[in-house]
This record gives structure tokens, C-alpha cells and sequence, in this order.
């Protein structure tokens, strides 16, 4: 079956955002300031990939994605503030995210970090209401220390170094894999899986998840700002430890496909309902935004 990605993509992400508008309607007696700040970052208009990976694999094992939308709520959440505090003048000291000023420049730094710490609260209020202590466990710790937190170190401390490539797998494991693993996870949580299911989309997550940020560190070389939403050559400025830096744009893309081709190999054991998916991996180390 031929898919069309973004329209995939766009499909869940109707269905997130209409949900993440409910999780917002509760909220009145709360500073201005802050949910305007929240809402500024969220609604920005970002491609949404981890909702959809949540719904699409909920979708796979069980034909509805329904079950999965608190996780794929929580994720966006937590995303975006990751995406709030990755763009403070402590951190990457970007201006630009989602075709828009970033929301330091428009809200102040203090603001930018307690509306990520708030979005990333409220992740786990929306997580919870999935009612399934596995899914709020595991986005914990995907998020935490031993995932993006402890990635998103290792990053700034990578500056101005040279990592090997294994260094660097483990790396972009932490950062940016963990969140993509565990949207494709808890989706298939949600949706019942079994073990053979959840194996399989697991080590598809896993690759999806390198390829992803192997795409976005050689955007950040060949993409354009208008595409992206956000500046480009960022990671050159503040000498990143990134594929392209280690091995080359080449080798970057090869090993990039080389991912997609093993996510791609991953999914075997399923039939046509998982074409969506084979289409996404394609589509990671395609994309141009
Ligand atoms: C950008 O993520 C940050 C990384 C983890 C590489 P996305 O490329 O998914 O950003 P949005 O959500 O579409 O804005
Ligand atoms: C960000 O990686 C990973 C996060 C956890 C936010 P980058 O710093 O490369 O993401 P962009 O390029 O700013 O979106
Ligand atoms: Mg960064
Ligand atoms: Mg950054
Ligand atoms: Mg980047």
C-alpha cells in the first residue's frame, strides 16, 4: 500500500492536538504568563512524530489508536518543554523553533523554564489518566536520567570533543531515542501487544530513534531555516559532537539508512498494518523539516 507520510502524520496529529485542547480546558485559575507560555510552544505547529508513533503503533496491534492518546499527549508535553530548554542561552542559544522565536525570546528565560517545568508536570497528570502504571513508569525513566535528561548532558559535555561513533550512538540513544522509543512502547502498551509485537516495534523504535537524530544533526548541515523552523548550522556554532562532525555527511546519511533498512527489517512480523510505519522510517532520513 502506498502511504503518504505527512498526511499520516497529520492525520494523528489532528487527533493529539484535539486531545492536548482538552487537557488545556480544566486549567483556569492559573497565571496567564505561564499557560500562554506553555501554549505558545505546544501549539507551534511541530510535525508530532512521537503522538503519531504512539497512535500508529496502539493502532498496529490492536486497529484503534484511541487507547494510546493519553501517552501521545504526555509525549508532545514533554517534547516540547525539552525542546523550551534545549533553546535557552545556557543551552543550544537558539532564537528560532517551529518557525517561530523561541520562547525565551518572547517570554523571558524565566518563563521559557517554568513553562517547560509545567508542561513536563502535566505530562505525567495526562499520563496517568491512561490508567496504566507501566506507561507512566516508562516515560519516566525514557525522560529522565538514564534518557533525555542524561542525553541532553552528555551533549553539552560532548561540545568541542570528538566522539567515536559508538559514542555517539550512545548519545542520540539517550537524547533522542529514548523519547522515540517510548512513544512507539507505550502505544503498543496501550494497545495490548504481546510480546512478539512489543519486541518487534521496540527494536524498531531503537532505530527509528538514531536515524531521526542522525537526520536532524545533517539538517542542521544541508536543511534550510524556512523548511526546518529553526536556525541552521547551530550545532557548528557550538561545535556539537554530531554524525556528520565524526564521520562525514556521507557516511552520516549511510549510516542513517542503514537504521531505517534494520527498523524497516524490524517490523517483519507483521503484515499491511504496519505499511504506515515502513513508510515512516523511509520518510525519517527523507525528510526535509
Ligand atoms: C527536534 O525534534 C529535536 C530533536 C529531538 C531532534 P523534532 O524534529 O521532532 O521537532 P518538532 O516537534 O517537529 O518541532
Ligand atoms: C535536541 O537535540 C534533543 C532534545 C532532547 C531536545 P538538538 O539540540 O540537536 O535539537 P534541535 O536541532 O535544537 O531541534
Ligand atoms: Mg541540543
Ligand atoms: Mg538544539
Ligand atoms: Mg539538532
Amino acid at each position: 500500500m502506498l502511504i503518504a507520510v505527512p498526511e499520516y502524520l497529520a492525520s494523528k496529529a489532528a487527533r493529539t492536538e484535539a486531545a492536548l485542547e482538552q487537557c488545556f480546558a480544566e486549567w483556569v485559575d492559573t497565571p496567564a504568563t505561564l499557560l500562554e507560555a506553555m501554549r505558545y510552544s505546544l501549539f507551534a505547529g511541530g510535525k508530532r512524530l512521537r503522538p503519531g508513533l504512539a497512535l500508529g503503533a496502539c493502532e498496529i496491534v490492536c486497529g484503534d489508536d484511541a487507547p494510546a492518546l493519553p501517552a501521545a499527549c504526555a509525549l508532545e508535553m514533554i517534547h516540547t518543554y525539552s525542546l523550551m530548554h534545549d533553546d535557552l542561552p545556557s543551552m543550544d542559544n537558539d532564537d528560532l523553533r517551529r518557525g517561530k522565536p523561541t520562547a525565551h525570546r518572547v517570554f523571558g528565560e524565566a518563563m521559557a523554564i517554568l513553562g517547560g517545568d509545567a508542561l513536563l508536570t502535566m505530562a505525567f497528570d495526562v499520563a496517568a489518566s491512561s490508567g496504566d502504571a507501566r506507561v507512566v513508569r516508562e516515560i519516566a525513566q525514557a525522560a529522565g536520567v538514564a534518557g533525555m535528561v542524561g542525553g541532553q548532558v552528555i551533549d553539552l559535555e560532548s561540545e568541542g570533543k570528538r566522539l567515536s561513533v559508538d559514542e555517539l550512538k550512545g548519545l542520540h540513544a539517550r537524547k533522542t531515542g529514548a523519547l522515540i522509543r517510548v512513544s512507539v512502547r507505550t502505544g503498543a502498551l496501550l494497545g495490548g501487544a504481546n510480546d512478539e509485537a512489543m519486541g518487534a516495534l521496540t527494536a524498531y523504535g531503537d532505530h527509528i530513534g538514531l536515524a531521526f537524530q542522525i537526520a536532524d544533526d545533517v539538517l542542521d548541515v544541508i536543511g534550510t531555516e524556512a523548511a526546518l523552523g529553526k536556525p541552521i548550522g547551530s550545532d557548528i556554532a557550538r561545535d556539537k559532537s554530531t554524525y556528520p562532525a565524526a564521520v562525514g555527511l556521507d557516511r552520516a546519511r549511510t549510516l542513517g539508512e542503514e537504521s531505517v533498512a534494520a527498523a524497516i527489517g524490524a517490523l517483519e512480523v507483521f503484515g499491511p498494518e504496519a505499511d504506515a510505519f515502513r513508510a515512516l522510517a523511509r520518510y525519517i532520513m527523507d525528510r526535509d523539516r
